[in-house]
């Protein structure tokens, strides 16, 4: 039957997501699926059932698209669509709901704190320490995000974070290895692919290092000892399954330096798929193609 691949969208992470549609509608071409390109910011969801689509491959990444809201839609209209459900994509969406759930879960992750002004985040920094970093809560590609270390910076870093999403955390700043983990699969059978470890000169893998820059270097093989490769691979694992993840999903994730302990960072349940992202890249280390990863995914899609 007809797939949709949903693209573009409303979200400050449209252009990504045209980057990641446009490249699983022409993996799904090419493997012969009757896939079509659907950018609900220029037509209406609805128009989908109309259309015979049987199923969606959700290529939407943020708020309306990545957050629930499009995947509630879709379940309404009964067509089956790739991810997690409503409830695992709301959740992981709000980083600081994911957060609430890990803690509560006793999973690692940085301490963090809720701010509604400048005067709160200059808290917030009295409190976790520096350097903290300041971002908003629902939002992705480090888009709104900001490093700080004084209490000068406190007022601007809220007022870009706020600017984006009026929920706004301030969390510890793990320094150290930063790596991220792609899951497959659902339940007991979900699985962790290899470990890429992320170095980009300087230190911050920002929205320009993330998809222009040829800086950025990615390692797969991680070079971290198997047995804390394996540890961190499990701990992702849990992080999923704690937010009754399907299909797949990447979850990103910081080793402190000084004491090689891992911290989750947050779950994207829509991850990138241009040619700079991570999932197809871990997934060609265990020799799935970019072709073979979308068929997957899609033949994993579900209400
Ligand atoms: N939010 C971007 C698309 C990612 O996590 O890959
Ligand atoms: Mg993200």
């Amino acid at each position: 039957g007809k797939v949709a691949v949903l693209l573009g969208g409303f979200s400050a992470e449209r252009e990504v997501s045209l980057m990641s549609g446009q490249g699983v509608l022409a993996a799904l071409q090419r493997s012969g699926v009757d896939a079509h390109a659907f950018d609900p910011a220029e037509r209406e969801l609805w128009q989908l059932k109309a259309q015979g689509f049987e199923r969606a491959f959700i290529t939407l990444h943020g708020r309306f698209g990545e957050d629930g809201t499009v995947q509630g839609a879709l379940e309404l209209m009964g067509i089956a669509y790739t991810g997690p459900g409503v409830l695992s994509s709301s959740l992981s969406m709000d980083k600081i709901m994911s957060k609430r759930i890990w803690r509560a879960e006793g999973l690692p992750t940085p301490d963090w704190r809720q701010v509604r002004s400048g005067a709160e985040t200059e808290a917030a920094l009295a409190a976790l320490g520096a350097p903290m970093i300041v971002k908003p809560a629902r939002e992705g590609s480090t888009i709104g995000l900001s490093k700080i270390s004084h209490a000068s910076e406190c007022a601007a870093a809220y007022a870009l974070a706020a600017q984006c999403d009026p929920e706004v955390l301030c969390e510890q700043c793990i320094v150290g290895d930063e790596v991220t983990v792609a899951l497959l699969g659902q339940g007991e059978a979900a699985q962790a692919l290899p470990l890429i470890r992320i170095q980009v000169p300087g230190g911050n893998y920002d929205y320009e290092h993330k998809y222009f820059s040829d800086e950025t270097q990615y390692l797969i093989p991680s070079g971290l000892p198997a047995a804390e490769e394996a540890a961190i691979q499990r701990l992702a694992l849990q992080a999923y399954q704690s937010l009754d993840c399907r299909g797949w999903s990447r979850v990103d994730v910081m080793i402190d330096a000084a004491t090689r302990r891992p911290y989750l960072l947050e779950l994207n349940s829509s991850p990138g798929m241009t040619g700079h992202s991570l999932v197809p890249m871990a997934a060609r280390a265990v020799g799935l193609s970019y072709e073979a990863l979308c068929l997957q995914v899609l033949a994993s899609a579900g209400l």
